[in-house]
């Protein structure tokens, strides 16, 4: 992959990356057509990342429905699938891990401890690889987003970071590879957490922080077989506790739904 990315960088052509753990839906479809339409030549990668998921999670049970996902590729005009073997990636002899110190434990950071740890190596690796121009990151997995922007600066990583907006489901659910472990019934529960979002964005005001939050947390827990990992507001920039200066917020949640955990976010 890298001599041939090399090959197109020689060449003069700009090359778009598409990172993903697989199971495609129309979340990544989406980057992947601003890719298509950004770029020379689109690269996605597909590599469930060994590192980033705990002892207790579901790196075994991750989909991983190869074939549809390369005729998805296919049908998308994607020029090169990278899907590498995890002992490609990290060998036994692998050392070295980066690290974005305090964005990586907030939020998700907080539940999943090391998660953020090892995106941040297979996104460098990833880049170090495809070399790419661009590099398209959705705003789903907000906390992934800011980390990654924050790495390529404090890293001077020539790609340049695309964040692009939350596809969701007619009810507001937000396209997840792990929608597919829902229930029916489960499925049904699940839309409350976008709309209960939505709700509190609107009648958060810059000031009323703790009411909205309260509001939101009664509001999830009455969600038949919901449990909250956090719902919380931080600042959209840096994701930090918001302040005086703070001019743009992100409203975030984790909720459980069963044994499925899902992630939204609100701007504000
Ligand atoms: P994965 O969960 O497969 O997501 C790949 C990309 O698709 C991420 O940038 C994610 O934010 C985006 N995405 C997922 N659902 C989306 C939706 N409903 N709307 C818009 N974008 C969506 O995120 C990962 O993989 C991994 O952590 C990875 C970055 C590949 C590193 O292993």
């Amino acid at each position: 992959m890298q001599s041939i990315a090399l090959r197109h960088l020689k060449d003069g052509d700009e090359v778009g990356l598409v990172p993903t753990m697989g199971a495609l839906h129309d979340g990544h479809v989406s980057l992947i057509d601003k890719s298509v339409r950004n770029d020379d030549i689109t690269v996605v990668s597909i590599f469930v990342n060994p590192t980033q998921f705990g002892p207790k999670e579901d790196y075994l049970k991750y989909p991983r429905p190869f074939d549809k996902d390369a005729e998805i590729c296919r049908k998308n005009h994607v020029d090169y699938l990278f899907a590498p073997s995890a002992n490609d990636m990290f060998p036994p002899a692998h050392k070295t891990f980066v690290e974005v110190q305090t964005m990586q434990d907030v939020l998700c950071g907080r539940f999943r401890k090391g998660h953020f740890r090892g995106v941040a190596t297979v996104v460098s690796k990833l880049f170090n690889i495809v070399m790419p121009e661009r590099a398209y990151f959705g705003m789903k997995d907000f906390q992934q987003l800011k980390i990654i922007e924050r790495m390529t600066k404090d890293l001077n990583v020539r790609t340049k970071i695309v964040a692009c907006p939350i596809v969701r489901e007619k009810d507001g659910l937000a396209l997840s590879s792990r929608n597919s472990y829902l229930s029916p019934q489960e499925r049904k529960a699940a839309a409350g957490i976008s709309k209960i979002l939505k709700e509190s964005s609107k009648r958060f005001n810059g000031k009323n922080k703790v009411s909205v939050l309260s509001a939101a947390i009664g509001k999830l827990g009455k969600i038949p077989g919901s449990k909250i990992d956090y719902v919380e507001i931080l600042d959209f920039a840096t994701l930090s506790v918001p302040d005086m200066n703070s001019k743009k917020f992100v409203l975030a949640a984790a909720v459980w739904i069963g044994k499925t955990r899902l992630i939204d976010n609100v701007s504000l």
